[in-house]
């Protein structure tokens, strides 16, 4: 998968903690499964008793059949239509107990286009069913399904990027410090050597004015430190 800049900038900034992303598979693919004979609709064939005119179907297809669909999929949502268009299905997610549609609502009028969807569906792989009803003689209409994949937590590029910038700062610090160091060793060296001769000038000044009684002045050649 290809990540945008937006998202990668988003992702550095720590905002993105997870991420959607929708898919949508087409009555065509061979991910959803047909349980019985289909029929498939489009600009080829005629699309007698769909909901919605071609270009309102996603690609321009719709599958109808008299068996089940399935569709298996990893995420955490689904949206879908389902066309009823006669008798009655049950929409199953997991094995669950299933929501019922009808081709024909409380008033007897007819509702064959339906929206089916869940969201907040744990993070895993789901099996979604539609299955007809064996009484009533159902057809039913596939166009496509979306399912919402949750990815998992953005590229590690925050923690890299922390790690590189702590291992940088890291390093400096210690570079700085060693440096320092010799410079303070360095600094120790050199005031000890010219306390050094700093005495040995002294005590020379001393020796001179004991053998020769002249009251010299003695300063400090050099200021202490
Ligand atoms: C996925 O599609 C559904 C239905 O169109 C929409 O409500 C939802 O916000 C979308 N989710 C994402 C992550 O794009
Ligand atoms: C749309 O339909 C064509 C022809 O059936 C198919 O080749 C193509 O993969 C379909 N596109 C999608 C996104 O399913
Ligand atoms: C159902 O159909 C009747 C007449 O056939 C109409 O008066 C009524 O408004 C329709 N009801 C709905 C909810 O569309
Ligand atoms: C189904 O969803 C579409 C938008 O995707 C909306 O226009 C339509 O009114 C919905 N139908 C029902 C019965 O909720």
């Amino acid at each position: 998968m290809q990540r945008s800049l937006p998202f990668l900038l988003l992702s550095c900034l720590g905002v993105v903690s997870a991420v959607l992303q929708n898919i949508t598979v087409d009555d065509t693919s061979p991910d959803v499964l047909y349980g019985g004979k289909t029929f498939q609709c489009n600009a080829d064939n005629a699309c007698q008793g769909v909901d919605a005119s071609l270009e309102q179907l996603y690609n321009e297809s719709t599958t109808f059949t008299e068996g089940s669909i399935t569709f298996s999929f990893s995420g955490v949502a689904y949206y879908a239509t389902i066309d009823v268009l006669f008798g009655e299905a049950s929409v199953i997610i997991d094995g669950g107990p299933g929501t019922s549609y009808s081709s024909l609502d409380a008033a007897g009028n007819f509702t064959i286009r339906h929206n089916i969807s869940e969201e907040g569906l744990p993070s895993g792989t789901h099996s979604l069913l539609m299955l007809p009803s064996p009484q009533s003689n159902t057809v039913l209409g596939f166009d496509s399904l979306t399912y919402t994949v949750s990815l998992p937590d953005p590229p590690k590029t925050k923690s890299h990027a922390g790690a590189i910038a702590g291992g940088v700062v890291g390093g400096l610090a210690v570079l700085f410090g060693l440096l320092f160091a010799a410079l303070y060793s360095h600094r120790r060296k050199l005031i000890l050597r010219r306390n050094q001769r700093k005495s040995a000038v002294l005590q020379s000044m001393n020796i001179g004015r004991r053998n020769f009684g002249q009251n010299v002045d003695v300063k400090d050649p050099v200021p202490a430190i």
